[in-house]
């Protein structure tokens, strides 16, 4: 991607785009065909809103930290991974869709953003913590609406038992669960969930031991739900079979909460050949990752993802540290449309997400959606021609046409540079 002026001149401390490297606090990344970070996106990493006490990302995580209490918390394991952390230790296959450059944001071919918190697990299991959270911010590059924004924050949960043999790991397992509260009446746990050939147990496990980790996460995790979501009349959680390359048998979770399904977290017993690269070869343990940001929405009625990152004090001073409390929106003032056209060139892949990126790069966080109306082959000459609607928003102030105006001819601009599009006139 082309440099362009209006990047370098954004404050962003402790990030510099050299002409072939990237620097962030020091640390140099050589550039390569696979650089794809932005300096809107690095500015994010100094945020770590996980770990502002009054901001709800960050009492969420809290929240879940004071359920787990027994837990050792990691919050600041840096952003930036090998892609080693954060495909290959994950046992993620070398051509599976997930490493793509349209979903992540690469350093180089090496060097990544990481897109979950799972990137640290074997960082986890070599801390010798046999119960360990990792909360952190993660990056998905991604299409631009209310609830999508390519920064988001995750909390991990890793537990494993390490014993001699099976008689004292089953022992282990059932006097922790004995210990456990039980779970309150005001949840109903959906679950018709089997252990089959489709989400086997591991060929090296013992279908026991397995059967009795997978009871213990359900009831940690839905225990976790509870503690969360403490006091709602009626909670429903429904457990539905995945798939997951880092762990067997693995599971979603979802919430049914004010009248809509919400996939929550994924989990599951982790592979036993990243235990044995953790160094935990006699210990057998499970994982979730979960997002925060959809957590919070619904916990706190935030409608839209960008007000977590507003440094607007209507927002902030709203919340108090280790309190759910619901937000009251500030007026919401009226969004400003423009649509932009253009032929696409004759060859080569279009992705949203490429598109998407450019605009956010441009506009920041003005932009509160981003959607093709139209989408046309022309009979004849076979061009294609897309017309996205851009709907420009803040959501702290007024914005004025000229303002707008001037931001869509540098989105014009951008976006005629960067995919080399023939622009079609303004309707
Ligand atoms: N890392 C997964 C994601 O971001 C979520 C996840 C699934 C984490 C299963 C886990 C796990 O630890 O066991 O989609």
């Amino acid at each position: 991607m082309h440099q362009r002026s209006w990047y370098t001149t954004k404050q962003n401390a402790g990030v510099v785009f050299k002409d072939n490297a990237v620097i962030v606090h020091g640390d140099e990344y050589t550039k390569d065909a696979w650089t794809n970070v932005t300096p809107t996106v690095l500015s994010k990493i100094s945020r770590q809103l996980h770990l502002q006490d009054r901001n709800p990302i960050g009492i969420i995580r809290q929240l879940i930290e004071g359920h787990f209490h027994d837990f050792k918390g990691f919050n600041s394991f840096s952003p930036i991974v090998t892609t080693r952390q954060n495909f290959d230790d994950l046992l993620i296959p070398q051509d599976h869709p997930s490493r793509t450059k349209s979903d992540n944001y690469y350093f180089n071919e090496s060097t990544v953003l990481r897109a979950h918190t799972s990137a640290h697990q074997l960082q986890g299991l070599a801390s010798g913590y046999n119960k360990f959270l990792i909360s952190g911010d993660v990056y998905r590059r991604d299409e631009i609406d209310s609830s999508h924004y390519p920064v988001f924050h995750q909390i991990e949960g890793f537990a494993y038992f390490e014993h001699e043999n099976k008689q004292d790991t089953l022992a282990a397992i059932q006097a922790d669960l004995d210990n456990a509260s039980p779970i309150p009446e005001n949840i109903q746990v959906i679950d018709d969930t089997v252990i089959h050939q489709g989400n086997p147990i591991q060929s090296c496990h013992d279908q026991q031991v397995v059967e009795l980790v997978a009871a213990h996460l359900k009831h940690s995790i839905n225990s976790m739900i509870c503690h969360i979501f403490a006091g709602e009349p009626d909670l429903k959680v429904r457990w539905i079979e995945a798939y997951f390359p880092f762990t067997s048998p693995s599971y979603e979770v979802e919430i049914f909460y004010q009248g809509e399904w919400l996939e929550v977290l994924g989990c599951g017993v982790v592979q036993q050949t990243l235990m044995n690269r953790g160094g935990r070869d006699k210990a057998i343990g499970w994982a979730f990752g979960m997002g925060l940001e959809r957590l919070a929405m619904v916990l706190f009625g935030i409608p839209d993802i960008r007000l977590f990152w507003s440094e607007d004090a209507r927002f902030l001073e709203q919340f108090q540290p280790g309190q759910i409390s619901k937000f009251k929106p500030f007026s919401k003032y009226p969004p400003c449309i423009k649509d932009i056209s253009f032929w696409l060139p004759a060859t080569g892949d279009w992705h949203d997400n490429n598109f998407c990126e450019t605009v956010r790069g441009v506009a920041g966080d003005i932009v509160e959606n981003v959607k093709v109306i139209d989408d046309f082959t022309h009979p004849k000459t076979n061009r294609r021609s897309l017309c996205y609607r851009i709907m420009y928003r803040s959501m702290d102030r007024n914005v004025t046409n000229d303002e707008i105006n001037e931001i869509q001819e540098k989105v014009r601009a951008a976006v005629e540079q960067d995919f080399d599009v023939e622009l079609r006139e303004k309707k």
